[in-house]
């Protein structure tokens, strides 16, 4: 039985109930974030405080995070999640409960926060290595998808066309752009430099993203950030995508053709590997702390 966070205590999942006139329940209205976690050590959980506060800002939902980032930890403990390899703590916060209209209910509301964490999985290294396979399908969402909300209606129905066409990943596209994948961001890699969409309303600023452009930049990968336009795909020389769960993910199929020789790259392998080392270094720094 896992333990959860429900407004202010932590409970067993079974127990946790939240009214049906939530705000999120009823309208979507709210907001969420992902985070990490390497045998219990926090990743960039700075960072995605931070991504939470904007979100939170961008819908107008008061909400003071001081002090969030000690209950995901608590939570990830109090579900013994210290010795697994990967876990993650999902954080949802809407705007609370009241009766349903579509401005915001008048007077002051308590938001619903709540939080889970669970174990998952980095595919297996033959998995990894044979890369994987996604299919183009149009972009529905709404022009603000920097803000992390919990309506993610067209995501799950561009995840599940990948699913229904037998393919692991989605490559959504608008305008002729290829903007990023149901839940992680697109790259590119063109005469050996690493492309990705700019930070717009058009895609979600991702953590992982912000990590890997970092680590392009102290490897000395040249990287771009350009938007990749659905008819390049055919030229690229790689592509993968970057994101909480999926880290550095090649993509060696769109839509039944190979990307480049069909083979994970070597940019693609570089950038995996200088995540992987991060995390490394990361959790050596976590437990010199505590020795
Ligand atoms: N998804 N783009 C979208 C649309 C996303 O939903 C996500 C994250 C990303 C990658 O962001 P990050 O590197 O911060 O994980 C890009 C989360 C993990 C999810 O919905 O489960």
């Amino acid at each position: 039985m896992s333990t959860v966070y429900l407004n202010g205590a932590f409970v067993p999942s079974e127990e946790a109930v939240v009214s049906v006139e939530d705000r999120g329940f009823l309208l979507g209205d709210g907001v969420y974030e992902v985070a990490p976690f390497y045998e219990g050590v926090a990743l960039f959980l700075d960072r995605h405080m931070r991504r939470l506060r904007r979100s939170l800002d961008a819908i107008r939902i008061d909400f003071d995070v001081t002090g969030l980032d000690g209950i995901l930890r608590k939570l990830v403990l109090l579900n013994q999640l210290e010795g697994a390899d990967r876990s993650l703590v999902y954080l949802q916060i809407t705007r609370g409960c009241a009766l349903r209209t579509h401005y915001f209910p008048e007077g002051r509301v308590e938001p619903t926060v709540y939080a889970f964490a669970k174990t998952w999985s980095r595919p297996a290294d033959e998995v990894w290595n044979r890369g994987f396979r996604a299919i183009t399908v149009p972009d529905l969402r709404w022009p603000r998808v920097d803000i992390k909300t919990i309506c993610l209606l067209p995501n799950a129905l561009a995840f599940q066309a990948a699913k229904d066409a037998g393919v692991d990943d989605c490559i959504l596209v608008k305008d002729g752009v290829a903007i990023e994948g149901a839940h992680q961001n697109f790259w590119g890699v063109f005469d050996g430099v690493a492309v990705t969409h700019p930070e717009t309303n058009l895609i979600l600023s991702g953590i992982t993203r912000g990590v890997v452009l970092e680590l392009a930049h102290a490897r000395g990968i040249p990287v771009v950030e350009r938007p990749i336009m659905l008819e390049e795909l055919s030229e690229a020389e790689e592509l993968f995508y970057t994101g909480t769960t999926g880290e550095v993910r090649p993509c060696v199929e769109v839509d039944g053709r190979p990307v480049g020789d069909g083979r994970v790259g070597p940019v693609t392998r570089a950038l995996s590997r200088a995540l992987l080392e991060l995390v490394e270094e990361t959790k050596e720094a976590a437990s010199a702390v505590t020795r």
